[in-house]
């Protein structure tokens, strides 16, 4: 039985797609390896986002095929997913026989098996497919696992219409394409049947998703329907979904923060830029104005929310007045987490060909003066829940010291505390002891002793 590994880069959605590729070789007869060393066929599933993904991907890739010359081994390596998208046949050779594009994901094993048994030399498929966004289904379950997951993640959509001037996602995904309501929503209760007591709806730009094919309900979009639908199900406890687009924020969707129980009290909003000069240079269709109220709208709606975001700094033309603007705006918002990306400019997207590209140096300082501040609004954010008691989804051992116990608040914190490993997989009452920047310290409020 030959063996797979597959390596993920980049984002959730990139996580799932290789779940449900996994899930597609054990259905054809293949073990699922535990490390690049021993496997027969490694898969490398890229990201195109940042220049700094692509070569991580590409050196790891130099690095399997020399091994494997090295030691006689024959080994089938590909590419899958964005960089396979953009760069297509120009990665095929050196040992990669493999090449396959985002809405191809579905034939990996296929190809595979052609590939050992000799029927071909080298794929390379990076072609659209008309209905490729319903491939991704498939979970691995309870593999390698003492019990199924408490956590599960559902892919809802692919691609995207927005074009951002300085992403490519819309080139490597495509055109937005939603997978219908009901095959969402019976994919999440297989999952909660299987014990799943959180959902992340995933897609590049959720808030859109159905908005060409579904119509409004009830004033209701696709979206707000589709939350309501998973809403509904029974053992569900708890519904996350990214990435939003914080233009994809209607009434609707502030007002299912007040109507729907798992809906959570976390939200990822990107905001990119606090210069609403920048924010048109980019095309994000929204002022700082605009994001800042909804950031009231949301918090008055669920008074403890915890809300995230993703910045760039060094955007072709920002100048250290429109930087101050986004460090105004992550102080105004207190935006507690804040993923900060220095721009990368990318192949034919509109940015990379601006004029005034940002040097190097500027860009380091900038993502370092604006970690810090946002490390320091995390930091006070952490503290003020000491003393607070939180319901907490036990996810399993921590990652720190295997003798405690992790989970997630409602609002996505990291909570670490004492307990037997029997609560997994329980949503218990936590008080919170201790705080440092990051994660959440507690005491178990609700825990019978053992
Ligand atoms: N909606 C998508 C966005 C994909 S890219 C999602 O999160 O699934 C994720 C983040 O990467 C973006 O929000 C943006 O902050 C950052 N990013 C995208 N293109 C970039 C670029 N060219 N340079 C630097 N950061 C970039
Ligand atoms: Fe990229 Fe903007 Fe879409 S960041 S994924 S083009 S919303």
């Amino acid at each position: 039985m030959p063996s797979v590994f597959i390596k993920t880069y980049g984002c959730q959605m990139n996580e799932r797609d290789s779940e449900a590729v996994a899930a597609q070789f054990i259905a054809r007869g293949y073990a699922l390896a535990t490390s690049e060393a021993t496997a027969d066929v490694v898969l490398l599933n890229t990201c195109s986002v940042r220049d700094a993904a692509e070569q991580k991907a590409l050196g790891r890739m130099t690095q399997l095929a020399s091994k494997a010359r090295k030691q006689k081994r024959q080994v089938v390596l590909g590419y899958l997913g964005c960089m396979a998208q953009s760069r297509a046949g120009e990665l095929l050779g050196g040992g990669v026989k493999l090449v396959l594009g985002t809405q191809k994901l579905h034939r990996a094993a296929e190809y595979v098996d052609d590939l050992l048994a000799g029927r071909t030399m080298a794929v390379c498929d990076t072609a659209a497919e008309a209905g490729s966004e319903a491939h991704i289904r498939d979970h691995v379950l309870a593999l390698n696992r003492p019990r199924p997951p408490v956590k599960a993640f559902v892919s809802i959509m692919q691609g995207c219409n927005q074009h951002c001037t300085f992403c490519i996602v819309p080139q490597t995904r495509g055109e937005e394409r939603n997978r219908t309501i009901e095959d969402i929503v019976a994919e999440c209760r297989g999952l909660a049947e299987r014990g799943a007591r959180e959902i992340t709806l995933l897609g590049q730009i959720v808030t859109s998703y159905g908005r060409r094919t579904i119509p409004d309900r009830d004033g209701r979009t696709a979206f707000v329907q589709l939350l309501e639908a998973v809403n509904a199900l029974p053992g569900l406890e708890r519904i996350r979904f990214t990435s939003p687009h914080p233009k994809g924020y209607g009434p609707d969707l502030v007002a299912a923060y007040t109507r729907l129980p798992k809906l959570c009290e976390s939200a990822h909003l990107p905001v990119q830029s606090g210069s609403n000069r920048i924010l048109k240079l980019m095309h994000r269709g929204y002022t700082r104005e605009r994001f800042l109220e909804l950031v009231s709208q949301l918090r008055a709606a669920r008074p403890n929310l915890g809300i995230s975001t993703d910045i760039i700094v060094g955007f072709p033309g920002e100048t250290e007045a429109d930087f101050a603007e986004t460090l105004d705006l992550v102080r105004q918002g207190q935006l507690e987490f804040a993923f900060v990306f220095k721009y990368s400019p990318r192949r034919d997207t509109p940015a990379a060909a601006m004029p005034d590209q940002v040097p190097e140096a500027v860009r380091e300082e900038r993502h370092a003066r604006l970690l810090e501040l946002v490390t320091a609004i995390g930091a006070a954010r952490f503290q003020q829940m000491v003393g607070q008691t939180v319901q907490v989804l036990v996810e399993g051992p921590s990652r720190r010291n295997a003798a405690r116990l992790e989970g997630r608040t409602r609002c996505n914190k990291i909570v670490v505390f004492e307990g037997s490993p029997r609560h997994i997989g329980e949503l218990l009452d936590v008080r919170i002891t201790a705080a440092s920047a990051i994660t959440l310290y507690g005491d178990p409020a609700s825990l019978n002793p053992d």
